[in-house]
């Protein structure tokens, strides 16, 4: 594949991704201002922008790989995110005083420190079944 098919691709994902997610929100906004048939809609599209477009381009783009490869980059990804980048949004929000965001991104790091950790917890037991079976 061409790396700017690539970089398209990469681009289309984020964006379907978005979509999904944004559309749920929107949903669930509809629903609480009484539009049902809205919320319907935003659900029915956002479905469809992740079931299957998000996974046809993951599928080009070989996105998810074996479970361990899964773990182990997204393991990489939470810790990227509670080591270094959640900090560091944290102390910059501080230094130019919005002090109330700067705790939100300490939260989001505190969370992603969790999911760290399970992520972690469920590599060392793939790796602890991989070696019963190894001794099998
Ligand atoms: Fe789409
Ligand atoms: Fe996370």
């Amino acid at each position: 594949m061409e790396a700017v098919t690539r970089r398209h691709l990469e681009e289309a994902l984020c964006g379907e991704a978005l979509a999904s997610l944004r559309y749920a929100l929107f949903a669930d906004r509809a629903a609480a201002e009484g539009r049902q048939d809205v919320a319907d809609l935003f659900r029915e599209i956002g479905e469809e922008e992740r079931r299957e477009h998000f996974r046809e381009i993951a599928e080009l783009l070989g996105l998810a790989r074996t479970t361990v490869e899964n773990l182990e980059m997204a393991l990489a990804g939470e810790v990227t995110e509670h080591r270094r980048l959640y900090p560091q949004y944290a102390g910059e929000a501080r230094r130019v005083g919005d002090d109330a965001i700067a705790e939100q991104f300490i939260e989001l790091g505190d969370d992603e420190h969790r999911h760290a950790d399970r992520l972690r917890g469920a590599l060392a037991a793939t790796e602890t079944l991989t070696g019963v079976a190894l001794v099998v």
